[in-house]
């Protein structure tokens, strides 16, 4: 079909003129405009606005030309709803005020019904879909079991996952009450995120890296395998996470039309390892984009040598783009993938 946008067609893994791109991120943080609005609003309200949300999410895509719209919300909405206390603090990224410990305070988390509880989601979505047209596809999103575990247990980022691993390795029935109970939420949340209009989801998995395979295998993939079971088979779906080169095949297992990785890895070799069923995401190291501009279009070019043309991929950075990207960059990569892709 002609007319389906050409993200869409690439995670299908159909022939494209030429490869499309989007970037993790593009939507908040580092455009000037947003940063305007931000100095209006804090972020919470920013995403609970649908006004504001869906304003939001368009800016990036004239501005940039990127090939698809990412929904402008956080992998963390979820967990209010459930009865958690969520801050998002000037500098210091996500605090949770009272991250269970204990499972009486793990089976008192509240099972969400997305549609209601996250309304705000899913009429931003609605809005974003009438202003898009179906010209280029909305991304709907949320966060993997695993890395919202994470965030719920250490009450913020964290460099070691004590408190997680923990959980895991000390009391692995709460262990797996709470991995249940957040996977619920998250099937809930995208399928709902689908009904509203999202053309494809991506499920963000960003953490997983830091676990051995054993754990990951024991821990976590029959969670993140359950969600990909139950969501909507209707929309392509990207499993994404970073620091994978361990857990590869496993994340493969999981499931995901599209999987995304890192610049740790060489995409090439992750590709093939994976093997050509399925579609392969990214993988810019996020930093090029500070420049200088030549190093940006080489870089770009030798990415998309290692897919060779094959269909499926779609190009992207390895992780989020980082606030002070200057624009002009990531404006610079956007038409290098497409002018260098053309087929
Ligand atoms: O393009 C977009 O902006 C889409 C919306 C989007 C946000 N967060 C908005 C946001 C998406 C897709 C996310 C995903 C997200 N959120 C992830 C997974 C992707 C990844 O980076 O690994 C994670 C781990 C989070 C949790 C989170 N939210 C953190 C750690 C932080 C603070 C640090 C940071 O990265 O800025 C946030 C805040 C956040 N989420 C911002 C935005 C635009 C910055 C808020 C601000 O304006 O101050």
């Amino acid at each position: 079909m002609k007319d389906t946008p050409i993200f869409l067609r690439a995670c299908r893994r159909e022939e494209t003129e030429y490869t499309p791109v989007w970037i993790m991120r593009q939507a908040g943080r580092f455009l000037k405009e947003y940063r305007a609005l931000r100095r209006r609003y804090d972020f919470l309200t920013l995403c609970k606005t649908p006004d504001l949300a869906t304003q939001v999410t368009l800016m990036p895509i004239e501005r940039l030309g990127v090939d698809a719209a990412i929904i402008f919300a956080d992998i963390l909405l979820p967990l209010e709803p459930m009865g958690i206390d969520l801050e998002f603090s000037k500098g210091e990224g996500p605090v949770i005020h009272n991250s269970p410990s204990t499972r009486p305070e793990v089976e008192a988390l509240r099972r969400i019904e997305a549609e209601e509880d996250l309304s705000f989601v899913m009429e931003a979505i609605k809005a974003v879909c009438r202003e898009l047209k179906g010209r280029i596809p909305l991304i709907g999103f949320s966060g993997a079991p695993f890395t919202l575990a994470s965030y719920l247990l250490e009450g913020g980022g964290t460099k070691n996952f004590i408190k997680t691993k923990s959980l895991m390795y000390q009391d692995p029935s709460c262990w797996h009450l709470l991995m249940e109970k957040l996977s619920e939420v998250i099937i809930s949340y995208l399928n709902a995120q689908v009904r509203a209009g999202a053309g494809a989801v991506q499920v963000f998995d960003s953490w997983a890296g830091a676990l051995s395979p054993q754990d990951y295998r024991e821990f976590v993939l029959p969670h993140s395998q359950k969600v990909f079971q139950e969501l909507s088979p209707d929309v392509p779906r990207i499993h994404f996470a970073t620091g994978t080169s361990g857990i590869l095949e496993l994340m493969q297992e999981v499931g995901g039309d599209v999987i995304g990785i890192d610049w740790r890895i060489d995409l090439g070799e992750a590709w093939e390892r994976l093997g050509y069923n399925v579609g392969i995401q990214g993988n810019l190291d996020p930093v090029t984009l500070f420049g200088p501009q030549e190093r940006i279009e080489r870089a770009v070019g030798e990415i998309l040598e290692k897919a060779k043309g094959r269909p499926g991929h779609i190009f992207n950075l390895g992780h989020g783009v980082l606030p002070k990207t200057p624009e002009a960059n990531v404006i610079t990569m956007v038409e290098a993938v497409h002018r260098l892709s053309k087929r």
